[in-house]
């Protein structure tokens, strides 16, 4: 395996915002389309940013903060802290040793890591890279269901085999949304990118539509998962399954019903549908629907400590990362990443300390609602 190189985070870099700035200056318009994006207007990527922006945090003061620490409980492990990277596709576009360097970044912080089931290094990498960090966090596989109910199988398998403890079932995207930024960005993969683990994937089988017939609906939509896969796949598996992209607390509660372990409140970092309300807004419904000691999770626009300690004061028990930490491996691989979850966990220790919040279990109070 390629050893990451040891490379320079520049002083000026003391922020999530600032890593996404430099990070334009080292990616092509390509990979800043593919990465930096949204659907449509990009309304909800801004929106899930100004949701954490626009909520004031309460501050308590005088207490005794001896013995805090950001230590949460999730899935039955304890975690140093509730920071997780989120599944990005095709890392090795941000950087040579794209999810390789994520993976080393993220067991050395102590952060939970989901892989994509798009990523571009071989999955059994990943995970040995990730396991093999003393420090090390959950590691998740994030599956989408692939129009071969037997090859996705096969692909839980590996991911069993390989150690991913779970399995983050994404379910707001059974199609791309309408990313008017790659079309202008006339985005492609480069040479040598690729979804690594479903190269070995049958094509699917070419169908004539009927008149009448859509090619969304009856098309690509035909191999789309529904909760009786949900099902069948909690069958076929020991590892718990996380739905990501669950936004309406009524599928809150079927999930729940169908055995799932936990949820990931999402709008995919505004990629899907756009106009879909800000993650901090659907948050507390979700919580409310789901009730107190169900696993769940927040991701989208979380770029600050206070925004983890709001999303937990709003009843997440973790948050996930997207594009800050692409941003820092376009920057500096592995360095890079780590320094993006380092700053975050910082910024969360200084918002716990000056809130008057010992540990996460009194975020609750740190947010006037
Ligand atoms: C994603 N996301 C994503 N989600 C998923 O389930 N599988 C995937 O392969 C990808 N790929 C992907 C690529 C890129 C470039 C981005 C930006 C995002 C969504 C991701 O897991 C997460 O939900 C959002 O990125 C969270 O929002 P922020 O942190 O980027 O604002
Ligand atoms: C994306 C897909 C891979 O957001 O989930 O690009």
């Amino acid at each position: 395996m390629h050893v990451p190189a040891v490379e320079p985070i520049p002083p000026e870099l003391v922020t999530l915002d600032d890593h996404e700035r430099h990070a334009r200056e080292k990616l092509d318009d390509n990979a800043w389309a593919y990465f930096a994006g949204g659907a449509g207007d990009e309304i909800t990527a801004r929106a899930n940013r100004s949701a954490w922006d626009a909520m004031p945090l309460q501050t308590r003061v005088l207490r005794d903060l001896r013995g805090g620490h950001t230590r949460v409980r999730l899935l039955g492990r304890t975690l140093a802290h509730p920071i997780l990277l989120a599944p990005v596709a095709f890392q090795r576009m941000a950087h040579r040793d794209g999810e390789i360097a994520s993976a080393i970044a993220a067991g050395m912080q102590g952060a939970g890591m989901v892989l994509s089931s798009q990523a571009s290094v071989s999955l059994e990498h990943v995970a040995q890279a990730y396991l093999g960090e003393p420090s090390h966090g959950p590691l998740w596989f994030q599956l989408y269901f692939q129009h071969d109910r037997a090859f996705t199988l096969e692909l839980v398998q590996r991911a069993e085999q390989a150690g991913y403890e779970a399995l983050v079932i994404t379910v707001d995207a059974p199609c791309s949304g309408a990313r008017d930024r790659e079309r202008r960005a006339a985005f492609t993969l480069p040479p040598g990118i690729s979804a690594v683990n479903l190269s070995t994937m049958p094509p699917p089988a070419t169908i004539t539509l009927g008149p009448g017939q859509s090619r969304m609906f009856d098309g690509l939509l035909r191999h789309a998962p529904t909760w009786e896969d949900i099902e069948w796949l909690r069958g076929q598996t020991r590892l718990p399954l996380l739905l990501k992209g669950v936004t309406h607390p009524q599928d809150a509660l079927l999930a729940k019903e169908s055995g799932a372990a936990g949820l990931i409140v999402s709008n995919h970092g505004g990629r899907t549908l756009d106009t879909m309300p800000a993650t901090a807004a659907l948050l507390p419904a979700i919580r409310n629907a789901v009730g107190a000691g169900y696993p769940l999770l927040v991701d989208g626009g979380i770029r600050r400590g206070t925004d983890v300690l709001k999303a937990v004061a709003l009843g997440a028990d973790a948050v996930l990362i997207g594009r800050p930490y692409v941003f820092g491996l376009a920057n500096a691989g592995a360095m890079g990443v780590s320094h993006v979850l380092r700053l975050l966990r910082d910024e969360l220790e200084i918002a716990m300390a000056l809130c008057g919040c010992r540990t996460l279990d009194g975020a609750g109070e740190t947010i006037a609602t």
